[in-house]
C-alpha cells in the first residue's frame, strides 16, 4: 500500500491522480488534515485517512498497513517543520512503513541562504539515520511560482529582482508529480537522491529576453539590491515570508538552484516542460 501525505495540496493531489491511473485505487491512501478537501480522491476509490504532522498518534494510525510513504514536506518553515517531519518519520517506523519518499529541495545545507533548505537538510539526515529505505526528491523551484515573481514584466518592460546572474533549473509541479508517481510504482530508487529539475538553467536576464520575444516588447532585467526587494516585500507580507523570499533570491544569486540534471527526464521518459514552453503558455 502507498500513502501520500499533503494529499489535499497541489503536489500530493497531483501525484495521487497519476498513481490512480497506474495502480489499483484500493492500494492508495491519501492522508489529509481535512477529509472534506479530498472528496475528489475518495470518489476515485482512494482511501482518505486523517493525519496531522503535529499529532503523532493520528499519523501512526493513518499509516496502518502502509509499505511506502510519500512524505510531502510541510508548508511551515523553520524548526517547527523539522519537528513535524520528525513526527512523521517516527510514526512511519511505528506503523511498519518500509520506504519513505521525501520531497526535499535543491542544495539542502545547515547554512543555506534559503531558509527552507535548512529544514530539508535536517529532514534528509533524519531519513538517512532512520534505518528505513528512503528516496529523496530534491525539487528545484516550481515553474508554477515564477509568475508571482515576474508579475507584469511583459507589459511594463521591467523585471526587477535581486538575482544577479544566478541561474535556476526550474521544474513544473505537474512534472514532479508524474515523476513521483513513476518512482513510487517502479524499482531501483532505494536510497537514491535525485536532483529534480530541468536539464538546463536560466538567469533572470534570460527570462526577460524570453518575455521580450513572446510579447514583442523590450523587457529589461533590473538587478536591484536585495535591500530594496526586502523593503518592497515588507510592505505586503509578514516577516517570516519576507525572509523566505529574500533568502530565496540570495540563494538564486549564488547559484544554489543552478542544478541541471537528467533525473526528472529519466523518471518521466521524456523532456520535462521547460521555462520557454511554460512562458509561452
Ligand atoms: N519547490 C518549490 O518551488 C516549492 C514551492 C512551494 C512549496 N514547496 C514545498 O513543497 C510542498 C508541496 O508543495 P505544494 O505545492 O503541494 O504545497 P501546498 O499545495 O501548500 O500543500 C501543502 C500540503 O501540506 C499539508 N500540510 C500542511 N501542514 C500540515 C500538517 N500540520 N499536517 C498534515 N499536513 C499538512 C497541507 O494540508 P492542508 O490542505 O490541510 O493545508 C497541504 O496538503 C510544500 O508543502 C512545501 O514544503 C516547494
Amino acid at each position: 500500500m502507498i500513502a501520500v501525505t499533503g494529499a489535499s495540496g497541489h503536489l500530493g493531489k497531483a501525484t495521487l491522480n497519476y498513481l490512480v491511473a497506474k495502480t489499483d485505487a484500493n492500494s492508495l491512501v491519501a492522508i489529509v488534515r481535512d477529509p472534506a478537501k479530498a472528496t475528489d480522491l475518495s470518489d476515485k476509490g482512494i482511501q482518505v485517512r486523517t493525519g496531522d504532522y503535529t499529532d503523532p498518534a493520528s499519523l501512526a494510525a493513518s499509516l496502518a498497513g502502509v509499505d511506502t510513504l510519500l512524505l510531502i514536506s510541510s508548508s511551515v518553515v523553520g524548526e517547527e517543520r523539522v519537528r513535524q517531519h520528525t513526527n512523521a518519520v517516527n510514526a512511519a517506523k511505528e506503523a511498519g512503513v518500509k520506504h519513505i519518499v521525501y520531497t526535499s529541495a535543491t542544495s539542502p545545507s545547515a547554512n543555506a541562504l534559503f531558509p527552507a533548505a535548512i529544514d530539508h537538510f535536517h529532514t534528509e539526515n533524519l531519513l538517512k539515520e532512520s534505518g528505513l529505505t528512503y528516496t529523496i526528491f530534491r525539487n528545484n523551484l516550481y515553474l508554477d511560482v515564477l509568475p508571482m515573481i515576474i508579475g507584469d514584466a511583459a507589459q511594463s518592460g521591467q523585471l526587477p529582482f535581486p538575482g544577479g546572474d544566478g541561474k535556476v533549473s526550474y521544474a513544473l509541479r505537474e512534472d514532479i508529480a508524474e515523476g513521483l508517481a513513476n518512482a513510487l510504482t517502479s524499482e531501483g530508487h532505494e536510497n537514491q537522491i535525485y536532483e529534480i529539475g530541468a536539464t538546463s538553467a536560466w538567469s533572470f536576464a534570460d527570462i526577460a529576453a524570453i518575455l521580450g520575444q513572446k510579447s514583442g516588447k523590450t523587457v529589461d532585467y533590473l538587478d536591484i539590491p536585495a535591500s530594496a526587494y526586502e523593503a518592497e516585500l515588507a510592505k505586503h507580507l509578514p516577516a517570516p515570508v519576507v525572509s523566505l523570499y529574500t533568502g530565496m533570491a540570495e540563494a538564486i544569486k549564488q547559484n544554489d538552484f543552478n542544478r541541471p540534471d537528467s533525473a526528472l527526464e529519466k523518471l518521466l521518459g521524456r523532456q520535462p516542460v521547460n521555462l520557454e514552453d511554460f512562458l509561452k503558455s
